[in-house]
């Protein structure tokens, strides 16, 4: 399933956007931030060199498929301000994307979470047609399980481990995670009834090849 890069989508006051080399430096501050990182397992945060992070960039968009590769992109408001991060996530064999978020802690409880992941959702059942989606917080990350919620997604009830692989085992920590589901049948029918559809207005436009 491939991703008509470079895809842009736009909300009330956000928007994604594919990276681009001047955000290299907010991503790195993004990423060696404990209060973010600390969530998904890095209580230290990931120290990256300049030099790692260009070349990860030289290699982020050359396929854009899903079935091989995450897609990722930045959220900023549109005075061009770098909020974060957003993902969708690689298909697992059954066609199903799991998103992540993360955003600067300057701009958390401002309902950004909200709407980036709406985007995300939004573009990925009506345009992408994926079948259903995954979020997978850290049983202790209750802000972040109050976001997924609040689009409908649906504790499987089960918990797992996260254990880091070996090699980052000096800056990651293992941690417990539930998982979130939304099939994209539960989203129509969500959407059909506007008292439960708090994001009606946002629209997710994806340019055309330049
Ligand atoms: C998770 C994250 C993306 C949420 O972004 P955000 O912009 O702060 O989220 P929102 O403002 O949309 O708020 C989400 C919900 O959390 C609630 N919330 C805020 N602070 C909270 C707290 N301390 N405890 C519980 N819920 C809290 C908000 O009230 C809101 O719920 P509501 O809309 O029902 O009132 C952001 O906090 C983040 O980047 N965290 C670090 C990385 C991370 O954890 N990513 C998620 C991995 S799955």
């Amino acid at each position: 399933m491939i991703v008509p890069h470079p895809l842009v989508l736009r909300g009330q006051r956000i928007q994604l956007r594919p990276v681009q080399g001047s955000d290299l430096p907010h991503l790195r501050s993004l990423w060696a931030n404990r209060h973010v990182m600390s969530h998904v397992g890095y209580p230290k945060g990931i120290r990256l060199s300049k030099d790692k992070v260009a070349a990860w960039f030289s290699g982020l968009y050359r396929d854009c498929d899903l079935s091989v590769n995450p897609y990722r992109m930045v959220v900023t408001d549109y005075d061009g301000h770098f909020l974060g991060e957003a993902c969708i996530g690689q298909l697992s064999r059954e066609g199903i994307s799991t998103l992540e978020v993360k955003l600067l802690p300057a701009h958390w409880g401002k309902g950004y979470g909200r709407e980036t992941l709406a985007l995300l959702v939004h573009y990925c059942f009506v345009h992408l047609r994926i079948p259903a989606l995954q979020a997978a917080p850290a049983i202790t990350n209750l802000r972040a399980i109050r976001m997924v919620e609040a689009l409908g997604f649906e504790s499987t009830g089960e918990t797992y481990d996260w254990v880091p692989p070996r090699a980052l085992r000096k800056t990651a920590v293992p941690y417990q995670y539930t998982l979130f589901t939304l099939p994209r049948a539960r989203y129509a029918e969500r959407s059909a009834t506007s008292e439960t559809q708090p994001f009606s207005a946002i629209q997710a436009t994806a340019p055309t090849a330049p």
